[in-house]
């Protein structure tokens, strides 16, 4: 047997590892000797799952609902979900263009493997989601990054999209909020990045996940529509992404969805189907309960305790010297530039771990452009926690 078929496939080696897992293992390894970290480099709530959801849970599995739901997800689900862009958005979306996915990674590979071909190209704003790309990779297609034309700029200008646009150019990819900069694609720019895409024929991708994670409005799913925006409320094709992991506290029970056009109805549930069989059954059922006012309260709440502590970070963070220059709108992250205090993100964060006990990731996670200037905060610890940390930084810097 020759060793050339003992390798991984070509392409998984466009795979870059998520450097934030290793932050991740080293706190461990530190937290298990006994060192007490404080860890601002996970993107997930701190907050476990709203009680009425665990419920429903359980009670789903009592009842013994463990068999496989339909590819596109329940039913009752779909609808419940085609519901929420109604009441909030005003948009009258049949449920058939709603698949649901395990978390929305599911949905993100599902959508890569749908719409490219070997050779295609995907635009997306560098920084990003780091997946994004190697999602775009697995399926034989580009990614070109676009740097920001402007500090703190959300997304790429209509002006960027066109010079990097040629025939191999199929999507573009947004998201809004943000990670890792939090940043918020305002309706009006939304609007004319939709017309770009439209003009072009290219596909708009929009992750929303952090949707309901966005202080730039005063209220998320407690109040009635208007507030809340969403490209799908732009009236064209634009592809959404969503999730229960964030806002509605889910990560573990990897659940999300996808809303697609009419014309990719039919091939995404096909993959669909050869992907994932279905998303998780007992997830889906808990997820149900989601969306009902007296868990919504909660989920508001939890809201409300975010933007406090991006409120304290975001200050904190800037009168120690760090700039901002996305402003932190959303989602729990903030995007701090170090240099006026190193060139180097990784060494940054790597002492900040070993020598100061908190945990941050390296922008270089997240793009190509400066990213060695960047790190980024995850204010998903508590606020009492948040506040040792700068005291921990302020030591750090002096
Ligand atoms: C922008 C973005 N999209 C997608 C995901 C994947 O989320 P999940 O698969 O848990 O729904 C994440 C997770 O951090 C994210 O930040």
């Amino acid at each position: 047997m020759t060793d050339f078929r003992l390798t991984p496939a070509d392409r998984t080696l466009l795979v870059n590892p998520f450097r934030v897992m290793n932050v991740l293992e080293r706190a461990r390894q530190l937290q298990a000797s006994g060192r007490d970290i404080i860890h601002l480099e996970v993107g997930e709530p701190d907050f476990s799952t709203a009680q009425p959801i665990v419920d429903a849970g359980m009670d789903a599995l009592k009842a013994g609902n463990t068999a496989y739901t339909p590819a596109a997800g329940l039913p009752e689900l779909r609808e419940r979900i085609a519901g929420f862009y109604q009441q909030h958005h005003g948009v009258n979306l049949d449920p058939s263009r709603i698949l649901v996915t395990p978390g929305a990674s599911g949905a993100l590979v599902l959508l890569s493997n749908v719409l490219l071909n070997p050779g295609d190209t995907v635009l997306m704003p560098d920084p990003a989601y780091p997946c994004n790309r190697n999602y775009v990779h697995l399926a034989g297609a580009r990614a070109r990054l676009i740097p920001p034309d402007m500090p703190g700029a959300a997304a790429p200008s209509v002006e960027q999209l066109d010079a990097a646009f040629d025939e191999s150019v199929k999507g573009l990819w947004l998201a809004s909020p943000a990670n890792p900069t939090g940043a918020v694609i305002s309706h009006t720019h939304m609007q004319a990045l939709a017309q770009w895409a439209d003009s072009r024929q290219v596909h708009l991708m929009v992750d929303e996940i952090y949707q309901g994670l966005d202080f730039s409005v005063p209220a998320a799913l407690s109040r009635p529509m208007g507030d809340l925006p969403s490209a799908l409320s732009l009236g064209g094709n634009a592809i959404v992404i969503n999730s229960f992991s964030k806002y509605f506290g889910m990560t573990g029970w990897r659940l999300g969805w996808i809303v697609v056009p009419e014309y990719l109805v039919k091939t995404a549930n096909i993959l669909a189907q050869n992907l994932f069989i279905s998303a998780p059954t007992v997830s889906q059922l808990a997820a149900l309960r989601a969306f009902d006012p007296d868990v919504i309260d909660i989920l508001e709440q939890r809201r409300n305790a975010f933007r406090q502590r991006r409120d304290y970070l975001a200050r904190s963070l800037t009168s120690l010297g760090f700039e901002l220059p996305w402003q932190p709108q959303g989602a729990f992250y903030c995007y701090a530039d170090i240099s006026r205090f190193s060139d180097d993100c990784e060494d940054f964060c790597h002492q900040l771990l070993e020598n100061h006990g908190i945990a941050v990731t390296p922008g270089s996670d997240f793009g190509e452009h400066q990213a060695r200037r960047y790190v980024r905060f995850a204010y998903t610890s508590a606020l009492p926690r948040l506040q040792q940390a700068m005291e921990r930084l302020a030591q750090a810097l002096a």
